[in-house]
């Protein structure tokens, strides 16, 4: 799969080093009503092309060798938008959810929710527990779908978590570090995203992991979602290569 992938993108392919790939992407999903405005179409029709573009973009990097790749579809913000786009964005995710074999495929991609379950419906917060369940051995990659996400949420409920575990007696408030706030957030999985993309040319973080970003290096660019490529995806990663990540040291 990798020699096929390799041939076809053989121009940028030699640029890039594979044994320094970013161990977790994050990618906000940005631009799709831009996207469509644009072709006279309505906003819904961006969003449904930028679903499509998750498809590619999801067995690019796991062909790729990135172990998380983490995508910001609807934030706990978005719930301010008119009702006909909220209810087309469940539908996709809903769509999406049932069809999830066939985002698979043949690659060994396993699916994680993260974000608040607040506010989403049974039926979604059924078909979650489906596709997390059957996905849940599946190696190569994992795609978490940031859904009803929100990084302060994600903070709050942290510390609530911790609020408990002290009430029960079972830690002492002197024994709250970073570690055990980070244990205790959607992510505890993984390791923090070392690079995060965010096309359609805002530079912004929209509140999309801002605990486990401080140190991520970034990448804007002015494509929109849908128009973005495997062929962005490398040059994104080529670019994060030559990045000098310090954390603080010289
Ligand atoms: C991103 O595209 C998808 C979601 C936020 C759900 P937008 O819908 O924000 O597209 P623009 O930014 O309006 O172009
Ligand atoms: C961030 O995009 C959320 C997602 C991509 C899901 P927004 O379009 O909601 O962000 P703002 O409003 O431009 O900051
Ligand atoms: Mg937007």
């Amino acid at each position: 799969m990798l020699k096929l992938f390799k041939r076809k993108n053989k121009d940028i392919f030699d640029r890039l080093d594979t044994n320094n790939l970013p161990k977790h992407i994050g990618i906000i999903m940005d631009g799709n009503g831009r996207w469509a405005k644009k072709r006279g179409l309505p906003r819904s029709a961006g969003h449904r092309m930028g679903a499509k573009v998750l498809e590619q973009i999801t067995r690019d990097a796991g062909h790729l060798g990135i172990k998380f790749l983490t995508v910001y579809a609807f934030s706990t913000e978005n719930w301010v938008r008119p009702k006909d786009e909220v209810d087309a964005l469940m539908k996709l995710m809903t769509e999406y959810l049932d069809d999830y074999r066939r985002l698979i495929g043949d690659d060994d991609i396993r699916i994680r929710i993260i974000g608040s379950k607040e506010g989403l419906s049974e039926e979604i917060l059924q078909k979650i527990d489906v596709v997390e369940n059957a996905t849940k051995d599946n190696r190569a990659i994992t795609l978490n779908i940031a859904l009803n996400y929100g990084g302060r949420d994600e903070i709050v409920q942290s510390v609530r978590k911790i609020g408990h575990m002290i009430k029960s007696g079972d830690i002492d408030p002197d024994l709250i570090d970073e570690k055990l706030i980070s244990e205790n957030l959607y992510t505890n999985y993984m390791p923090d995203p070392d690079f995060i993309i965010r096309p359609s040319g805002e530079m912004r973080l929209s509140n999309f992991l801002i605990w486990q970003s401080a140190y991520s290096e970034f990448w804007y660019s002015d494509i929109n979602w849908p128009d973005f490529t495997r062929n962005d995806l490398i040059r994104s990663i080529v670019d994060f290569q030559k990045r000098n990540r310090r954390f603080g040291g010289v």
